[in-house]
């Protein structure tokens, strides 16, 4: 019927077409009839050639049709630098810097959904100046292990923080005309063997907590998912029909482009029939090596085309495949009316430091030792990580800064010559596929750290992980939970030296903190792009009060999180594949309810000031399903400075049908609060919003139930709660 509709409209609008511009090109007309009308004209060659790569990051588009090519670039944090046409070598323009946005774990860190709108609309234009068509991120998959080697380039343990903060970030970028790309769907929780492993997921756990903000991602309308190196059920996840066909397309009505990962894709027919559009990078490991010139071998290339001219599998299944890429053409490079982009504007260097400064997470401050003030003693800067160029590395999400202010910089900019530095340690150069080792003589850094440490009157050890492989880096997984390259060891020496020691960690994943009852603060810092090192020192020195929320648990060893209770088989996998045992338990989840408390709680973060909480307020008592919770508490700044307070709203059922966390995130709302001041802290909850999943019925359930709301400033840091009374038992499909 559709198609007869169409094909009547194509008609009609053929007949009033001015005859000089075929409909595919007349902006005037909806978009399916330009989309038919262009799949009309291909050929089965040009059909072939534009689901698939003619290069690293394009493809062809239909040069006959004047269709234009699709040019693609990492990543979530900015625009990374050029490559080769076909092959993992940087290009070497001198016109392809950018500006480096903070890791996504800090735009999560900073709960604040506004500057992920900001954040986005940087990446977004200098993507577009760039002419880029598509931005491969931003990366939602949630946070399991803390072993995992691309965490940094993600939002964290909590379905509904990830969900919150994707939205923003994808319709701003959007709004240049450049898609984003989410990724990597689905269940991408390790690099260990990551284009091998086969998730093995109960219903509830993938549909609860790891596909949650993918679907947030549909619903604010992105233009292109890329598919995960992983399998599920056995299969690639980037040719999956449950997960592509049913799923995402199905329930959810993705209307975009699945995109392959860098060689995700692994079979013809599964490509085909499995709901994959766009085949990028195959016969490469997308990080380092690849098949030169492979693309007319690719799964949906000779391959595909042969299988459709012998019968095995119909046309109608590559026009969908067209269908779809020609309407991100639409959505992209073929609107005319998209705005032209900046590069390195004031305002993205602006966005980029204030994400670093609302994202820092003020974990430890014993005896407020932070905010350390300026002018009024000798500061010892000790660390690689205070002079390491952190943009670089990590993999595909790597950057090329015109900005970056090291942490060292940005303290020297602040405490002046007060500041005197010592490295420490040393790692080697970044590196995608081994371990380079230091150049240096360990003993000789550890022994001049020290004796700084011991003339100083403070200092700031500015240490953590780093984007070498097997640390935060793409393509496999730390392999041990503490910090590397001798730094515990260190930090022991240091103390011992002199006790007033700030421990800055700059990571995308938590570590081993064995001295932590020795030092008087910590701070959990971040990759934080451009403006970084400024951000870092303002919060030290207390021209910023610190605001920012743990995004995930910090535990006290590896074997505390649930990802680690069952050996091998729960991480990073046995015979192929690794099972997530722990179920919907995740993060949080599983320290509240195992009662097994993590050592810094998921929401956790402290303040220079202090916030007293009132009590927390509903509209109603008693909702039906369908209706809203409106909730609000006053908050009091009762403390020494301005500051900013994250109230988190969590959501418990008191007697669930099936085993249910003890609470889970549903709202949350960040404010300034001037010191002396007081503020009200507002959420809207949607019932439907409390429902669980229920693998009897396949879908979401919500029983009628007394619900239990606590506003918190951090999971494990409740402040105030009430109960309400859900009535009228429901089965929603959310
Ligand atoms: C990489 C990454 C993916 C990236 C792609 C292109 O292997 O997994 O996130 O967008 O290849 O570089």
């Amino acid at each position: 019927m559709r198609s007869l509709f169409l094909a009547a409209l194509l008609t009609i609008s053929s007949l009033s077409a001015s005859a000089a511009q075929p409909l595919y090109l007349d902006e005037s007309q909806p978009d399916d009839v330009r989309i038919e009308d262009a799949l009309s004209r291909m050929t089965l060659n040009e059909k072939i050639a534009l689901v698939h790569a003619q290069s690293k990051f394009s493809t062809p588009g239909c040069p006959r049709l004047g269709i234009p090519e699709l040019w693609m670039s990492d990543g979530p944090h900015g625009v990374r630098m050029e490559f080769a046409w076909d092959d993992w070598q940087h290009a070497g323009w001198s016109n392809d810097s950018c500006t480096a946005l903070p890791a996504l774990t800090c735009l999560a860190a900073s709960f604040n959904p506004d500057l992920a709108a900001d954040y986005g609309m940087t990446v977004g234009q200098e993507a577009r100046f760039r002419k880029k068509d598509v931005m491969l991120g931003p990366g939602v998959n949630i946070y399991r292990t803390p072993l995992s080697g691309r965490n940094f380039e993600y939002m964290g343990e909590d379905p509904y923080l990830a969900s919150a903060m994707v939205a923003p970030y994808i319709k701003s970028l959007q709004s240049n005309g450049v898609a984003a790309c989410l990724k990597h769907y689905a269940l991408n929780n390790q690099e260990h063997d990551r284009d091998n492993i086969n998730v093995d997921v109960d219903e509830r756990a993938l549909n609860e907590i790891y596909l949650p903000a993918f679907k947030a991602g549909v619903d604010a309308g992105v233009w292109a998912v890329m598919g995960s190196y992983n399998k599920y059920r056995g299969t690639h996840c980037t040719h999956n029909d449950t997960l592509v066909n049913k799923i995402l397309k199905g329930y959810w009505g993705f209307d975009g482009v699945m995109i392959t990962d860098w060689g995700s894709a692994h079979d013809t027919d599964e490509a085909a029939r499995n709901g994959l559009d766009l085949e990028m990078g195959s016969w490469t490991n997308g990080l380092t090596e690849g098949r030169a010139l492979a693309y007319d071998s690719y799964f949906m290339a000779e391959p595909l085309k042969k299988k459709i001219k012998d019968g095995e599998i119909p046309e109608s299944l590559l026009d969908e495949k067209v269908r779809r890429v020609l309407r991100l053409n639409l959505r992209t490079n073929m609107n005319r009316n998209r705005p032209f982009g900046t590069m390195h504007t004031p305002e993205h260097l602006a966005t980029a430091l204030q994400v670093a400064q609302e994202g820092i997470v003020l974990l430890k401050n014993k005896k407020n030792f932070l905010p350390l003030e300026p002018g009024k003693c000798s500061v010892a800067v000790i660390g690689e990580n205070a002079v390491k160029k952190l943009s670089i590395g990590g993999g595909s999400s790597e950057l090329k800064p015109r900005v970056e202010i090291s942490p060292l910089d940005g303290i020297r900019s602040i405490y002046g010559d007060d500041v005197e530095f010592s490295l420490g340690y040393a790692s080697g150069e970044p590196n995608y596929s081994f371990e380079l080792p230091s150049p240096y003589d360990a003993d000789s850094l550890f022994n001049a750290a020290v004796e700084l440490a011991r003339r100083s009157d403070a200092v700031f050890f500015v240490g953590g992980l780093n984007k070498n492989f097997t640390q935060d880096c793409e393509g496999d997984d730390r392999r041990y939970f503490n910090l590397p390259f001798g730094q515990d060891a260190l930090i022991e020496a240091i103390v011992a030296a002199n006790p007033n020691v700030a421990v800055i960690i700059t990571s995308g994943n938590g570590v081993e903190m064995p001295w932590l009852n020795k030092v008087p603060a910590v701070v959990q810092s971040w990759y934080l792009g451009s403006m970084g090192g400024q951000a870092l020192a303002q919060v030290l020195s207390g021209d910023v009060c610190p605001s920012g929320k743990l995004p995930f648990s910090i535990c006290t060893s590896l074997e505390d999180y649930p990802a680690h209770q069952g050996g091998a088989r729960t991480y990073p996998g046995e015979n192929g594949t690794v099972h997530y045992d722990e179920g919907i338990f995740v993060g949080y989840r599983w320290h509240d309810t195992k009662r097994k408390p993590a050592l810094f709680a998921f929401g956790h973060g402290l303040s220079y000031t202090d916030f007293k909480y009132g009590k927390l307020q509903s509209d109603r008592k008693k909702y039906a399903p369908g209706d809203t919770i409106s909730l609000s508490i006053e908050v009091a700044n009762t403390g020494i400075c301005d500051g900013a307070e994250t109230v988190q709203f969590y959501v418990g059922q008191e007697h669930p049908a099936l085993p249910r966390p003890v609470k889970e995130l549903k709202g949350f709302c960040k404010k300034k609060v001037t010191k002396g001041d007081k503020a009200v802290f507002t959420a809207e909850i949607p019932v439907a919003s409390l429902a669980y999943f229920d693998p009897e019925i396949m879908d979401w359930r919500l029983d009628n139930d007394i619900f239990t709301i606590s506003a918190a400033s951090a999971s494990d840091d409740v402040r105030s709660q009430i109960k309400i009374n859900v009535q009228q038992p429901l089965i929603t499909s959310k």
